[in-house]
């Protein structure tokens, strides 16, 4: 069996590379237009970073999981292809800044037209809109090549930063396909592969709009619940309450459960913004208001959660920033990854720049231009977290990277302007412990 995957990013790269690993019978192709992003997964250097990555892609590659721009070729001789393209929000015309793009998938569906001419199982691995099996239907059909493909869904959950164990041990995996013989044996063949490693019993199978829609609604609740967490965190800092306890005594209700509780600087990340405007979208263009309001209100208190960050930072340093210089730690969505979209740190620096401040930050694995492009070039680098720190007003924590913890505090506060700040925006420092030293520490929901 041979197997192509279009789009080498996020998800393409670690779910082919599991693929690999666990059916080394099964001929696995990533193929993508993006020269340098091939060239880096052929390298030592892969473009993204993901705890147990390397170690996969080192063992396949050059066995049986290749990297290829030679997209048309690797989907002519493949019997699955996996569409893992970008969806992002429109950003022109109609929908735009709530629409998903969908150009990318249509592209992938007329290269796959142009170069097949047997039958292949196509699979929706993108996260779309519920019907966008229809378009890519369309597509086909108007090549006069409909017969040829069975369309399914197989919308990935992997998280970034876990995606090794996430893909290893799925809580499940979702198959929609049609109900017609063809679609049957085409979902079989998927539900085969995964089975070489994942518990039949969590292999769900269903229509292909109920598993489109299900992706989108799985990241609406995981965001709605950090979004109702950091809500809480507000009432928490007004009352005297503390958002951790507060979480942990609803978390032990089995019916509520603890995971995705954690009070932040807000939500970041390519996709829970992204597929809940998509969401709103959807519901607006099903004549459903009241529904796309519900769920938008899950975007406008993650923005009130990082302007709110931002105007304690204001606050706290006498409302203003100017020449002062404040160390960013982590800059990075969340932690063990590389990948800064959306990121809350992004919006947080740019309000504190517009403040005047002198802003230099540290983080262990994204990229320095990355960070400039992100801030128009207008904070300074680092190499440690202490040399973000000297001489700083106020040391911010945006992401929760494991190293922060276990930092010489007591020296980072000696070489810092007094008063010392720190302001702890993902709650994993000891705060009476900081302050014990000097700082004036505070955390999201703490007393
Ligand atoms: P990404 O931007 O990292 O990768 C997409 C890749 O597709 C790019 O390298 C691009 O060059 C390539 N591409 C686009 N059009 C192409 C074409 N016609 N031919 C060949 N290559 C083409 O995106 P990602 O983060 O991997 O996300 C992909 C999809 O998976 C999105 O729909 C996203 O919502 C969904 N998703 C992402 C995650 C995540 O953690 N990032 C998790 C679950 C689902
Ligand atoms: C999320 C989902 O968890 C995945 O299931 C999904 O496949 C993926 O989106 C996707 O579709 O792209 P990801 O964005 O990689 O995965 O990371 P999460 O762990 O979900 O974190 C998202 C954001 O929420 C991060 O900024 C994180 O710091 C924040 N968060 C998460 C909190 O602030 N508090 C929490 O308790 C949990």
């Amino acid at each position: 069996m041979k197997i192509c995957c279009i789009g080498a990013g996020y998800v393409g790269g670690p779910t082919m590379a599991m693929i690999a690993k666990k059916c080394h019978d099964i001929d696995v192709a990533v193929v993508d237009l993006n020269e340098a992003r091939i060239a880096a997964w052929n390298s030592d250097c892969l473009p993204i970073y993901e705890p147990g990555l390397q170690e996969i892609v080192e063992d396949r590659r050059g066995k049986n999981l290749t990297f290829s721009t030679e997209v048309k070729s690797h989907i002519k001789l493949a019997d699955i292809i996996f569409i893992s393209v970008g969806t992002p929000t429109k950003n022109y015309g109609i929908g735009a800044g709530q629409a998903p793009e969908l150009g990318y998938i249509e592209g992938c569906a007329r290269m796959i037209a142009e170069a097949c001419d047997g039958p292949k199982i196509v699979i929706e691995k993108s996260t779309v809109p519920v019907r966008t099996a229809e378009l890519v239907k369309s597509v086909f059909e108007g090549y006069e090549k409909g017969h040829l493909f069975e369309i399914l869904s197989n919308p990935e959950f992997l998280a970034e930063g876990t995606a090794i164990t996430d893909l290893e041990n799925p809580d499940r995996v979702l198959i929609g396909g049609d109900s017609t013989e063809s679609g049957k044996k085409a979902v079989q063949t998927v539900v085969d592969v995964y089975n070489r490693w994942v518990p039949r019993e969590k292999i769900v199978t269903t229509n292909v709009w109920s598993s489109e829609l299900s992706k989108l609604v799985a990241n609406a609740f995981l965001a709605q619940r950090v979004s109702s967490i950091n809500a809480i965190s507000a009432v928490c800092e007004a009352s005297g309450a503390d958002v951790e306890e507060v979480a942990n005594a609803i978390g032990m209700d089995s019916r509520i459960g603890p995971k995705f509780l954690k009070s932040s600087v807000g939500f970041g990340g390519s996709c829970f913004q992204k597929d809940i405007l998509n969401l709103v979208y959807l519901s607006g263009h099903f004549g459903l208001p009241e529904v796309a309001e519900y769920w938008n209100q899950v975007i406008t208190m993650n923005e009130y959660q990082r302007k709110r960050f931002s105007r304690k930072v204001i606050h706290s340093l006498f409302n203003t920033l100017q020449g002062k210089r404040i160390a960013v730690l982590g800059f990075a969505f969340k932690k063990d990854t590389n990948d800064t979209r959306e990121s809350a740190a992004i919006y947080i620096c740019r309000d504190l720049l517009e403040e005047g401040a002198d802003i230099v930050v540290y983080d262990p694995q994204v990229p320095a231009a990355e960070i400039k492009q992100l801030t128009n070039e207008s904070v300074k680098i680092a190499s440690s977290a202490e040399e973000a720190a000297k001489d700083a007003h106020a040391v911010l924590v945006l992401t929760e990277w494991d190293e922060f913890k276990d930092l010489d505090y007591s020296a980072i506060y000696q070489s810092m302007v007094k008063p010392a700040h720190i302001f702890d925006g993902r709650n994993i420092l000891d705060l009476p412990k900081l302050e014990s030293i000097g700082f004036n520490a505070s955390g999201v929901g703490k007393p």
